[in-house]
């Protein structure tokens, strides 16, 4: 299990360390840069300021504070599907993502830039293209005619707060369903004309155009102000489907004459309107039409009502409506959703029979002060009915009644005090039941009789509530909120046989009496919020006593200053955790991260915010070695220790800081590195974190600032080559007082005879190399002039060994990263050669701990050799003990005491490469 996971850990963490030699000034993790999985943790944009996301896409960059943008894009995973990028750039050179072959979605926050006929050449994915700036209107944003025209895929491209006043004829791609061009400064329609000639096909009269299909099916206008004449004659000749003109001062709008046949959805939110638009026949085929936000009040049921006799939804929410526009709605043969929520609609309504049609699905009647359930003609048709917010205290058996037919009812937010046993009695196909914020203070199975379906339910309370049986075992999803406390008295067994998602909100959450056990034997996301008061393992433990063996997300925010001791057990599958509000370190606490997470064998993701937290280290995460993404949010005065660093290659690929303060101390030294530079870890927020002196430090010191100015630079580098020496020392000191190389003599005797042993055992043909050869820049031409053709020179004068050389035998244009994957798993062994100018960056520093730490873990299989070209200075030494056990001595070479013998030496170095 373990060892493959290493294996290629270890290669890769090789080939960085490698790699770092090459090109030093190249790394994985792109300062301000968040990249993400969000399939690891769907919730991550609680936490981080985060990209538009489309469904199905779920490799997300997201840079800002953007300046340079091919430094940025050069940092940013090729592979990514979402690419979002803020920040201030002039212009957008042409090919400028070229690389991003994956990429689906572009959203680009960029202010004034300029673009060029061939800046999104290669984006051959592309189907969501979004130029956006915010307030204050309007940027202008010049477009060449032919920039889109590469983009075989896009389906859908938005412009919001620019004005595309000098662009025009731009071609869009056939492909394209959705525009957008909302707060912009459009004044009127003929300006699409212009901009996009491509669109209206049937207004043109150059028969050179040819006459493709028109294929545009959203157009999106919103927020235009300056919009006040739809001459929609402009739009004569598309096939629009939907037509979204929200906000926009229209006080009239009429589609008729328009050619807009093909129109099925029409919005025209907060656009002021007082009339429904349209004259008696123009909106025949309209099957949506939304009007919230209007003024429409009672102006419907005046004068003559134009024919919408296709229409299926229709939104009237939020239109000062005091009474059902009765006359209205029976003229909609085909309406299946109506929203009439926001109104005036109260405090009762009376359905007349026949005022909606025998269509209609949804029904959405919340915030009418109503205090009644509708009375009436309801339809069995219905399928969900909303009536949250209103003022209804009392539900009985008759006001349900002709529902047969609901699914969803939402009640929440009501002046709801008893429910009688039986009001759900008429409604036997209920599946999900809404009952947040009541004045409930008790319930049980016996109220919630009648739906054999129900498998939704919220239930919420302002003050306490107790749980009764009988209860139904067929519930897949339970949200309970209580601002005080939720009380399961005497429900025993498996009431909860089936539940899947189980949301418990309150101070307490107790089981009376004491003794009985609640088993719940399929959850799989359980989420405790609001505790105030102690929660402890032994609560718990308490309340979920058994196994949770299906569990993979939980979540527990509490709402507390007190100390928390808790373990977390019995759940094998756990693979999300997140903790929020526990207090880590008050003094009573006994139990700290290390004791929480010690039996979570498959966690994935881990999200932490608000813990007190004082100090992380390497104990914490010991037995988690299936972490991906590590998230920490808002801790104060945190401490890294530095024994940190030796878990660095196995960090999460995902570590993610965010509103982290750290101790200013020098320990963390090694962060600055690891987080800007770290391979195959993408860390962010660390160069935004501030880092405190003291309680009473509010400086906002930056961490790597003081990081900078404070400490000394690169303690831990020197620290490093000082034990690296110490060890070259101790394993030379024996042979010094030989001849002076006779050491070397004696090892190519030793080596010889293990040569003709192994010789007949070798395996070449499974490799393509022989040696990957690792070097810094400076040091190249040594290589390629000395060594090399040494190493190369055939047989039989040489061993013709075979090279790979990042400098020539990587294919030009290929992907570094992957070249050297592969050029590495295709060589029998790695030689670096180092000098004290190499080990001088601490790029290459930290490079060689991962490096050695993997000869740690993995003694024997890794073949790494060390070329020392330099003498390296014994007074800046300590501390790296490791490598002395691990490399053995013969993988040393030592050119830099001058008077090499450089055949013997090459006689030796070509043995043992062979024998690796
Ligand atoms: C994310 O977590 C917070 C805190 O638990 C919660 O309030 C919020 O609903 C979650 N969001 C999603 C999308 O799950
Ligand atoms: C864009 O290009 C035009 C001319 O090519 C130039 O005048 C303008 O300054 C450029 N804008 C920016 C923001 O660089
Ligand atoms: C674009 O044109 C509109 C009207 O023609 C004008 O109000 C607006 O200021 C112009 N915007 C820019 C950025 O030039
Ligand atoms: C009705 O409209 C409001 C306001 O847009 C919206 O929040 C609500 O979800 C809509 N109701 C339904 C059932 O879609
Ligand atoms: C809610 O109903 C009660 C009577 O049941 C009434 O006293 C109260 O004024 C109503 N509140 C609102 C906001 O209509
Ligand atoms: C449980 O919650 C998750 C996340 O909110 C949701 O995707 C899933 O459909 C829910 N399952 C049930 C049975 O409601
Ligand atoms: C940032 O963290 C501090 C310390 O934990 C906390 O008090 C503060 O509320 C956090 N700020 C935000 C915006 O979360």
């Amino acid at each position: 299990m373990e060892r493959p996971r290493f294996c290629s850990i270890f290669f890769i963490l090789l080939l960085l360390a490698l790699v770092s030699l090459d090109w030093i000034s190249w790394a994985w993790t792109a300062p301000d840069c968040i990249i993400a999985d969000s399939l690891l943790f769907p919730n991550l944009s609680y936490y981080v300021q985060f990209c538009t996301l489309a469904p199905g896409l779920h490799l997300v960059a997201s840079c800002s504070n953007v300046k340079d943008m091919a430094q940025t894009l050069e940092r940013v995973p090729r592979d990514t599907e979402v690419l979002c990028l803020q920040g201030m750039v002039s212009s957008l050179p042409a090919n400028a993502f070229d690389d991003f072959h994956s990429l689906q979605l572009l959203r680009l926050q960029l202010g004034a830039i300029n673009i060029t006929s061939r800046t999104f050449q290669g984006l051959d994915q592309l189907q969501y293209l979004f130029f956006e700036h915010h307030a204050p209107c309007c940027l202008s944003l010049f477009l060449p005619p032919n920039c889109l025209e590469t983009l075989r895929s896009l389906s859908s491209l938005s412009f919001q707060g620019y004005c595309l006043n000098y662009s025009q004829n731009i071609n869009l791609p056939t492909s394209l369903r959705h525009l957008t061009l909302r707060n912009s400064c459009l004044t009127k329609l003929q300006e699409l004309q212009r901009l996009f000639p491509s669109l209206l096909l049937g207004s043109s009269p150059t028969p050179s155009i040819k006459l493709r299909t028109p294929f545009l099916e959203v157009l999106d206008l919103s927020y235009n102000l300056q919009l006040k004449q739809v001459g929609v004659r402009a739009l004569h000749g598309l096939k629009l489907r939907s037509l979204i003109l929200d906000g926009t001062t229209l006080k009239t709008f009429d589609l008729t004459g328009s050619g807009l046949l093909h129109l099925d959805f029409l919005s025209l939110v907060g656009t002021g309107i007082e009339k429904l638009p349209g004259s008696v026949t123009g909106y025949s085929e309209l099957r949506a039409l939304d009007l919230g936000k209007n003024q429409i009040q009672n102006n419907l049921e005046n004068g003559d009502i134009p024919s919408y006799k296709a229409l299926e939804f229709l939104g009237l929410h939020d239109n000062y409506l005091q009474s059902l526009p009765i006359r209205f709605l029976s003229t909609l043969p085909q309406l299946q959703r109506l929203n009439l929520s926001m109104n005036k609609l109260g405090p009762t309504l009376e359905i007349p029979e026949g005022v909606f049609s025998t269509n209609l699905r949804v029904l959405d009647l919340s915030h009418n002060h109503l205090c009644d359930v509708p009375h009436g003609a309801f339809l069995p048709q219905l399928q969900e009915l909303w009536l949250s917010g209103n003022n209804i205290s009392s539900l009985s058996n008759e006001s349900m009644q002709g529902l047969r037919g609901l699914r969803t009812l939402d009640l929440s937010w009501n002046q709801i005090k008893v429910l009688k046993p039986g009001w759900l009695s008429h409604l036997p196909a209920l599946t999900t039941l809404n009952l947040l914020g009541t004045y409930l203070e008790i319930i049980s199975g016996i109220q919630l009789q009648g739906p054999q379906m129900l498998r939704h339910l919220k239930l919420g309370s302002v003050e306490m509530l107790d749980i009764y049986p009988p209860w139904f075992p067929m519930l897949l999803s339970l949200e309970i909120q209580a601002e005080a406390c939720i009380r399961f008295m005497s429900l025993s067994g498996e009431p909860f046989l089936l539940l899947e998602n189980l949301t418990l909100q309150a101070s307490y959450v107790l089981r009376q009496p004491d003794t009985t056990t609640i088993h719940f034997p399929s959850l799989r996301r359980l989420t405790l919020r609001g505790y105030s008061l102690m929660l402890s393992t032994s609560q718990l433990q308490r309340f979920f006593p058994q196994q949770l063996p299906l569990l993979e997300h939980f979540s527990i925010w509490c709402d507390n200053d007190n100390a928390v001791d808790l373990h977390l057990f019995g759940m094998p599958r756990l693979r999300v955790l997140e903790l929020g509000y526990l207090n880590f370190f008050y003094e009573s606490s006994t139990v700290k991260l290390e004791m929480l997470l010690k039996e979570l064998p498959q966690l994935q993701a881990l999200a932490l915010s608000h813990l007190n937290i004082r100090n992380l280290s390497v104990s914490s995460f010991k037995g988690l070695h299936h972490l991906k993404l590590l998230l920490l949010s808002s801790q104060l005065a945190l401490e890294m220790d530095s024994n940190l660093q030796e878990f660095i290659p196995q960090m999460p690929p995902y570590v993610y800081f965010s509103n982290v303060t750290f101790t200013c101390q020098c320990e963390v030294s090694w962060v600055e590195s690891w987080a800007t530079q770290a391979p195959n870890t993408f860390v962010y927020g660390l160069e935004k974190s501030i880092c405190m002196a003291n309680a009473s430090d509010y400086s906002n010191t930056l961490l790597f600032s003081f990081l900078a100015t404070h400490c000394p630079h690169d303690t831990e580098f020197w620290g490093f080559l000082i034990s690296f020496t110490l060890v070259l020392l101790l394993t030379i000191l024996p042979l010094i007082g030989c001849h002076k190389w006779s050491w070397l003599h004696y090892l190519q005797t030793l080596l010889h005879a293990c040569w003709w042993k192994l010789g007949g055992h070798r395996l070449r043909g499974q490799f393509n190399y022989d040696v990957f050869i690792s070097y810094c820049e400076m040091d190249q031409a040594w290589v390629l002039e000395e060594l090399v053709p040494v190493l190369e020179k055939p047989p039989p004068e040489g061993e013709g060994l075979r090279l790979c050389l990042p400098a020539r035998d990587f294919g030009i244009g290929n992907d570094r990263m992957e070249s050297m994957i592969a050029c590495m798993s295709k060589s029998r062994s790695t030689l670096c050669v180092l000098t004290g100018q190499a080990l001088a960056s601490p790029w290459c520093n930290l490079e060689l701990r991962l490096a050695t730490y993997h000869l740690i873990a993995r003694p024997g299989t890794a073949r790494l050799l060390l070329l020392f070209l330099e003498p390296v200075d014994r007074q800046k030494l300590h501390g790296y003990h490791r490598l002395s056990r691990w490399l053995q001595k013969e993988d040393y070479f030592d050119l830099s005491q001058g008077g090499v013998e450089w055949d013997t030496f090459c006689e030796q170095l070509k043995r043992q490469l062979r024998k690796a």
